[in-house]
């Protein structure tokens, strides 16, 4: 699809002053919410939602409220990025040098108070995990959504105590647990070795890094680790790209919700996601979705969603090819 003249000049009126340039280059990084890119900018928060709303209404930007809370980011529309990525080209490198170091200090602070967090919560998450949901029932919904097994390699991203891989990992040839927090994974340590599984790998890395093989394992978890992310979307493509064809991705978080306190006491980012957010990912990364399984909860409390998404398999034809 291409744009009529009138949508150019919109979109280019839209884009054609210097805050807004600014805010493009920033969101080009990764969705912002009107507090941080005020911080940024340092803009007051009526100022820069003026200039977010006639680059929403241009198509430029997309707006998307979580709670009690705004977010932005670039538009998915291919021409609106592609003229974006045009004039962001053209700008001078050192352009917005002093608004991404700031960024970098938004990133700073929002890390390290998570960081914070999850070695101080450690050794209670196991307890913290169940107040929110039915466990078994998530458990039984996951063995169900991740297929029968056996499984070449399970990866679990974010993996925190463990508890996904003491839950796949009898029926994997090996199994890998990724974390970024050491205490987190000393816990897993003590769990993956109480529930005798020799085959399971604990390493220190970042989900939106993992540095594992493309097409590595047959089943991807992501359990409860989306909604701290400030890029769930990339997280999700790195996830994705572990993915074996006919392997599986599961993703399990919260439905949307409004439980705002979550983002103060439990360092929560997102509030939950839709489940067409997730299934938009989920095909932009090339995988097939399932219908999602929502969990909701036995009293007051959150529905927890199992999202799954499958790479398809190697027409049998290819692999013929291949293997002559
Ligand atoms: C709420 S815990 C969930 C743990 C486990 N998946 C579970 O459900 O029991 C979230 C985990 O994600 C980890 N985490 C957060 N950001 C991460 C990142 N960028 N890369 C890897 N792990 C991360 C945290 O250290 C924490 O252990």
């Amino acid at each position: 699809m291409t744009l009529t003249a009138d949508q150019t000049v919109e979109a280019l009126r839209a884009a054609g002053e210097p805050t807004r340039l600014r805010v493009l280059s920033l969101l080009a990084g990764e969705e912002l919410s009107v507090m941080e890119l005020s911080r940024i900018l340092d803009q007051s928060q009526p100022r820069v939602s003026r200039h977010l709303k006639l680059m929403t209404d241009a198509g430029l930007i997309e707006r998307f409220p979580d709670g009690a809370r705004v977010y932005y980011r670039l538009s998915h529309d291919a021409q609106a990025r592609r003229l974006i990525d045009t004039v962001l080209d053209i700008l001078a490198d050192d352009a917005g040098e002093a608004d991404h170091r700031r960024l970098d200090e938004v990133r700073k602070d929002r890390e390290e108070a998570a960081a914070a967090y999850f070695e101080q919560i450690a050794p209670q998450w196991d307890r913290l995990r169940s107040l929110y949901v039915s466990e078994n029932a998530v458990e039984a919904a996951l063995e169900q959504a991740a297929g029968p097994g056996p499984f070449e390699r399970v990866v679990d991203l974010g993996t925190g105590s463990g508890r996904m891989l003491t839950l796949f990992g009898k029926k994997a040839k090996m199994a890998v647990g990724l974390d970024l927090s050491q205490n987190m994974l000393n816990i897993a340590r003590t769990n993956v070795s109480k529930a005798g599984l020799d085959k399971v790998e604990l390493r220190h890395g970042d989900i939106f890094a993992t540095r594992l093989p493309v097409h590595s394992a047959d089943l991807v978890i992501v359990h409860q680790v989306l909604h701290y992310l400030a890029d769930p979307a990339a997280a999700v493509a790195e996830a994705a790209r572990l993915v074996s064809p006919g392997g599986r991705l599961l993703i399990v978080d919260f439905a949307p919700h409004d439980f705002e306190h979550m983002r103060e006491a439990h360092q929560h980012r997102r509030l939950g996601f839709a489940d067409t957010e997730i299934a938009g990912w989920l095909k932009e990364a090339g995988l097939t979705s399932f219908a999602p399984i929502a969990l909701p909860p036995d009293r007051e409390g959150l529905t927890v969603t199992i999202w799954t998404g499958e790479r398809p398999a190697v027409p049998s034809a290819v692999q013929d090819r291949k293997t002559a």
